[in-house]
This record gives structure tokens, sequence and C-alpha cells, in this order.
């Protein structure tokens, strides 16, 4: 049998390690993946200042490894669960369940909130709309609106999720192609509060590949949803996820380059001459927006008017 690099244990299965490129037992990979969120959480002084704190958790392997992994390496700071049930059938009865349990077995307050229920329709609803943009994108830019939200109402100065290298690179990809300056300026590991309904957000597993998340969820024999959300087959997202591992079998490290490469080189350039848009308050629900209706109030009369309430 093969033996783990680091402490010689004989195991099965062993973990690879990206970099450097060796196996490691269960414990040792455990080991790995805590001491390097905690570096990251350090170096990005992601912790400091925080009054409140809050995790946004879906119930899948990235926000079920980050809610694990705080437990583990912050034991004395206490955090909420925050959860969106977005009314898919199949799916989001599930992934509440997967957090329930969580919750309840680690004693971590939870606060749950069902879009179906408060708002009268549901992520499903804008499935066969010919949209403007596709449901992730409508379900994206509900799911912000709504964690913000809630946690403004609830005190929370400080809001982490589960965004880890794959999402990120994917989505800088996408913002570089596209020359969208405005949005890339707002991809960082923190992004302090620009309004006083604006929680301050932070990415502790931003360093994070998809692949070290879901071994850590396996090592740690972490609940978590496994069925991907049936809205999302054949998106754009998963396709141009698919085009970065390629490019990462030719130019090894390029996901943490092209993260690095931004935060280091092109953020602060971006800082200087990007104004920050002018926020004011939404007409109909007082919530920060650009314009006089944010865009979560948009979206939710149209689907309100299709869905017949
Ligand atoms: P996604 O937008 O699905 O890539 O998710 C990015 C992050 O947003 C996750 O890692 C979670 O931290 C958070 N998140 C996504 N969906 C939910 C949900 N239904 N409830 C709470 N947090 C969520
Ligand atoms: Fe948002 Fe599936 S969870 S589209
Ligand atoms: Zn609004």
């Amino acid at each position: 049998m093969d033996k783990c690099s680091r402490c010689k244990t004989e195991e099965k299965p062993l973990f690879r390690l990206e970099n450097p490129n060796v196996l490691v037992c269960s414990q040792c990979f455990m080991n790995y993946y805590e001491k390097k969120v905690k570096n990251t959480v350090l170096k990005y002084g992601m912790l400091n200042g925080v009054r409140k704190l809050a995790l946004a958790v879906s119930g899948g392997k990235d926000s079920m490894a980050l809610a694990r992994v705080f437990l583990e390496v912050f034991p004395s700071i206490k955090f909420t669960i925050i959860h969106l049930n977005l009314g898919i059938p199949n799916y989001s009865d599930e992934c509440q369940e997967i957090v329930e349990k969580f919750c309840k077995e680690n004693s971590i307050e939870l606060l749950l909130y069902d879009l179906k229920k408060n708002n009268g329709y549901s992520i499903y609803d804008f499935r066969d709309i010919k949209y403007r943009e596709r449901v992730c994108g409508v379900c994206g830019t509900v799911k912000r609106y709504l964690m913000n939200k809630i946690a403004y109402e609830n005190g929370f100065d400080t809001m982490a999720t589960g965004h880890n290298l794959d999402d990120i690179v994917e989505i800088l990809f996408n913002l570089y192609i596209n020359g969208s300056v405005e949005e890339l300026v707002r991809i960082k590991p923190v992004s302090s509060s620009t309004h006083s309904k604006i929680a301050r957000k932070i990415k502790p597993l931003i360093e994070m590949t998809d692949k070290e998340d879901l071994y850590y969820a396996i090592s740690r024999n972490l609940n978590y949803v496994s069925s991907e959300c049936p809205l999302v087959k054949g998106s754009r997202m998963i396709n141009r996820k698919k085009l970065i591992i390629k490019i990462e079998e030719e130019i090894p490290n390029f996901k943490y380059l092209l993260l690095k490469t931004h935060i280091k080189r092109f953020l602060p350039l971006l800082e200087e001459y990007v104004s920050p848009p002018i926020l004011r308050e939404c007409e109909d629900c007082g919530m920060p927006s650009v314009n006089t209706i944010c865009s979560f109030c948009k979206l939710s009369s149209k689907i309100l008017k299709l869905v017949g309430k």
C-alpha cells in the first residue's frame, strides 16, 4: 500500500497536493488545508475588527468546508450561519436539511430564509423565462441582495462566503475578456463596506481549489449536497471552468498566478482609476442601489407578474 509522503502512514485513499506535488494521508491533508486557510485569513486581515460574523452556507462542499474549517482553526470566534432556501425542487430542501443538521450538531446559530415563503416566488420560477440573463445570473443577484440584507438587518458587520480559487479565476477570466473594469475592481479577498447598509465581505477560501475543498469535505466526513443544482446544467460558467482546467494543464499554477497578478498588480491601479459607483437608496426597499429601483426589486416585480401574484 502507498505511504503518506509526510508521516509515512499507510492509508487509502491518499490525496494529491498540487504544490508540492506529493501524496498525503487524510490527517496530513487536513493539517495542510487548515494551515493554508488560516494563513490566508491572517494574510489579508479578514477577521480584523470583526464584531459580528456571519457565514453564508449553501450546503455545497465549499461553504460546508468553510464552516468546518472555521470551527477547527478559530474555535474562539463565534459565528452565525445564514442559509437561503431558493425553492429549487429536488435540491433546495436537501441543502437546507444538510445545513440545519450541521448547525444542530455543532451548536451554531442558524438564520434560515425561505425565498418562496417570504417573497412569493422561487428561483425555479425563472427557469423557462427568456430572460436577459440566464437563471444563474438572476440567482446570483437574488442571493447577493438577500444575504447582504439579512446581514444588515441582523447587525452582522462581516459576511464570509465559500468562493474558492476556481470560482474567482472563472469570474476574473470573464471580466478581463470583457474589460469590465468596474466589476474587476470589486473582485478581492476582502471587500470593505461602501455604505452603512452593506456588510463587509470576506472570502477565506480564495486560495483553495475546488479539489482541495472536496478533499477536505471528504477527509472531515462532512455531509454536503453532492448533486449539482438542476438549473446550472450546461451553463457557460461550467464550460469556462473546464477551459481553465485545460489551461492549468499547460501552464502549471495558472489559477494562482492569475489571482496573484490581479491582486498585486492590477487591483492597486484599478482602485486608483475606477471611481466607485454612487449609491442611493432603492425607492422600493431602501437598500443601496445605483439606480432609483434596485436590480432585486426590478426582478421581483417582473417575476411576480409572471407567476400571477
Ligand atoms: P455560488 O454563487 O453558488 O457560487 O456560491 C458562492 C457562495 O455563496 C457559497 O460558497 C456560499 O458561501 C454562498 N451561497 C450560495 N448559495 C447560498 C445559499 N443558498 N444560502 C447561503 N449561502 C449561499
Ligand atoms: Fe442558483 Fe442553481 S443555485 S441557479
Ligand atoms: Zn430595492
